[in-house]
């Protein structure tokens, strides 16, 4: 089982938007995957309740609940828990514990690098983070190629001492898909094709990262 925490202090950055994209990639590749929402605000339980009808839906769990991983089926292959605006490393330090790896989502402009860094240097003195067991990337998203400030930004993340797996571009395909209950990954046209292929970079660091932490499960 491989179990991925997205999170950052920062709100609105697209943890939620990322986190049901990355169960609905799992799922529909047919992986046995459960979605943990540790947000009360709830926005990927409901994505969930969305999707239910369909037959690639994940195993929603209320992360709200102390003691959420207890409902965690052992047959479930992938995790991917969405954590709240303004969590810190000790708010998440039950799933911490747990997760294979720490995506963080940032949006490239001024105040959300700004609020990202603070979070990512608290992240990195929690002990099996600095100890280098538990892996930090980066996904930058909602990207505009075009415009000067989101050039500025992302090369300015590109100097920071994490992989930049991905840069998600700002796109309506994000918002109407969720509102259904859906991702880019449950279509095969020319467009979604071309979102998708963004994400190359993500499912390449998560197949290495599975490699890497298996025999030491095993
Ligand atoms: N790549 C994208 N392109 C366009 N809109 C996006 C993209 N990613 C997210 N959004 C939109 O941005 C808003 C915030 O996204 P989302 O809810 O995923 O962020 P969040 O980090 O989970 O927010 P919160 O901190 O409130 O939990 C939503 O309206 C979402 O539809
Ligand atoms: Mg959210």
């Amino acid at each position: 089982m491989q179990s991925i925490l997205v999170a950052s202090s920062k709100g609105g950055c697209g943890k939620s938007t990322l986190s049901t994209h990355l169960a609905a990639h799992f799922c529909v590749h047919g992986k046995r995957t459960a979605l943990v929402d540790l947000d009360p605000q709830g926005s990927s339980l409901r994505w969930c309740q969305r999707r239910a009808a369909m037959l690639d839906a994940p195993l929603a769990i209320d992360g709200s609940q102390d003691r959420w991983h207890k409902a965690m089926p052992d047959d479930i292959q992938q995790v991917v828990i969405d954590a709240p605006a303004g969590s810190t490393p000790e708010a998440l330090k039950s799933a911490l514990k747990r997760v294979d790896a720490v995506l963080v989502p940032v949006l490239p402009a001024p105040f959300d690098l700004e609020a990202t860094a603070m979070f990512l240097s608290a992240l990195s003195r929690v002990p099996r983070v600095s100890s280098g067991e538990l892996p930090i990337a980066l996904i930058a998203n909602r990207v505009r190629p075009t415009t000067q400030a989101s050039q500025r930004a992302l090369a300015q993340l590109h100097e920071w001492p994490y992989p930049v797996l991905a840069e998600l571009r700002d796109s309506q395909s994000y918002v109407l898909l969720t509102a259904l209950g859906k991702s880019l990954f449950d279509y095969g046209n020319e467009v979604a094709q071309e979102q998708q292929s963004l994400w190359q970079g993500v499912f390449a660091y998560l197949r290495k990262l599975e490699r890497r932490v298996k025999p030491t499960k095993g």
